[in-house]
């Protein structure tokens, strides 16, 4: 189990995020994908996982609603995985967002993305519907985790 440190960043370390992004994800995407999505959002949150001064993951995130905190992107890279770098991440945000007020920590992701899915179960998510995604022709699965079940275990 990597003990990861994990840092809440500023904009000025989207390139760094940016990097990481397209080690992990297809296509890779340019600095504007990042500003653009994240322009104008309400409590924009950017973390980078250390593993002995090594970026080696990130998290992106922002309000969605009121009370509900949306995780957009989380990505490990390769030679980390399955080291519980992601559950870090994951569980960092349930922790910055309840002591934000926020109630709720929702995210989406395709069927194709199955260690997600199974990180999330883990993490206590539940599935709570499914929506069209037009530009990619399939199906998103929304997820949420309601932080105040952590409260009352
Ligand atoms: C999804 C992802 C972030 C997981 O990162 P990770 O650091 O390897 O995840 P963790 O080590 O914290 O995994 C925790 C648990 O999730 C489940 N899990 C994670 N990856 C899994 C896999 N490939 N197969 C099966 N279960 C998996 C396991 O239950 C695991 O616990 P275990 O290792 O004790 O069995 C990583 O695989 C990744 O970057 N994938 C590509 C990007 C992506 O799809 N992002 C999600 C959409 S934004």
């Amino acid at each position: 189990m990597a003990n990861a440190d994990i840092t809440p960043v500023g904009m000025g370390e989207l390139p760094l995020i940016n990097d990481l992004y397209n080690e992990v994800f297809r296509p890779g995407r340019d600095l504007s994908f990042f500003e653009r999505r994240l322009k104008g959002r309400r409590n924009p949150l950017l973390l980078v996982a250390h593993v002995e001064r090594q970026p080696v993951g990130f998290a992106i995130g922002y309000e969605n609603k009121p009370g509900t905190f949306y995780c957009w992107l989380i990505g490990v890279r390769s030679a980390y995985r399955r080291a519980g770098i992601a559950s870090q991440l994951m569980e960092a945000i349930s922790a910055w967002a309840a002591d934000n007020d926020y109630h709720t920590v929702r995210f989406e992701c395709f069927n194709r993305q199955r260690p997600m899915l199974r990180l999330a179960i883990r993490q206590g998510y539940d599935i709570v519907g499914i929506r069209w995604d037009s530009d990619n022709s399939t199906n998103l699965i929304i997820m949420e985790h309601n932080l105040a079940e952590d409260e009352t275990g």
